[in-house]
């Protein structure tokens, strides 16, 4: 396994807000986290990232332990984060925007060869081309979304973490930015995302991930989701 997420437990103050949860991501796995509103499916990926830091329980990245490591430790070690707040910043240029992300990650080689240079990203990024010296404020939102993937990718990761990539946006850059995610997986990134569009998840991910409050309610295929209506039901449609 890539990732090994073991029995982690997380706390707001006195608020538990991720319960004795277990995951895992395979290399090359493309896996979706899904869930309500609340549930703890940013925590969770936070928990991992070392954004917040979990009290007991452990995070394993090709075998190792990054439990309660910083965030730039683990993004050395070769997880890559994109937020759902994206973090653009409005007043650098495009190409400054990517190239913040190299000193983010890690510098040189990543694990399964996977080197990022900024032809190879324009390459899975062709609106970028021409408009490196756009300022990242005039970005529409999807452009802003796959900046911040394309900026994560700089850093060489292995793993993406991506939370919300398709969060408000209008259905065509929905279109592209799920694309984009398959895109990057074909080229031997493996991805764990959020999402709230059904459609999207079931689409691209191999596994699912259920969360109901704080807890892992269902993990397995896609299928196996559709063939369990009232698991949908409960955790998913409104
Ligand atoms: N920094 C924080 N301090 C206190 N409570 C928090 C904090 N961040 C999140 N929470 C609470 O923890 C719970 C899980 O939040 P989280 O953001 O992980 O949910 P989520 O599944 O990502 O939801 P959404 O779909 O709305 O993004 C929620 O009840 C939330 O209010
Ligand atoms: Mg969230």
């Amino acid at each position: 396994m890539l990732l090994e997420v073991d029995n982690l437990n997380t706390y707001y103050g006195e608020s538990h807000a991720l319960q004795d949860m277990s995951m895992a991501v395979d290399e090359g796995e493309l896996v979706a986290l899904l869930g309500r509103n609340g549930m703890g499916k940013s925590t969770a990926l936070k928990s991992i990232m070392g954004l917040v830091k979990p009290r007991s329980g452990s995070v394993k990245y090709k075998g190792k332990e990054v439990t309660g490591f910083l965030p730039h430790k683990v993004a050395r070690a070769g997880i890559g984060y994109v937020p759902e707040e994206r973090r653009i910043f409005p007043r650098l240029t495009l190409l400054e925007n990517l190239m913040m992300g190299v000193k983010a990650g890690r510098v040189g080689k990543g694990g399964n060869g996977n080197i990022w240079t900024l032809e190879r990203i324009y390459e899975h990024f062709p609106f970028m081309v021409g408009h490196g010296k756009q300022k990242g404020a005039n970005l529409s939102g999807g452009e802003q979304q796959m900046l911040a993937i394309a900026r994560t990718l700089m850093g060489n990761p292995d793993l993406l973490l991506v939370d919300e990539p398709t969060e408000g946006l209008a259905p065509l850059m929905v279109k592209e930015v799920r694309d984009i995610l398959e895109d990057i997986n074909n080229v031997g990134v493996s991805i764990l995302f959020v999402e709230h569009n059904l459609k999207v998840a079931m689409s691209l991910a191999h596994r699912i991930y259920l969360m109901g409050k704080a807890y892992l309610a269902f993990s397995g295929t896609v299928e196996e989701l559709y063939a369990q209506p009232e698991i949908r039901k409960k955790y998913l449609e409104v």
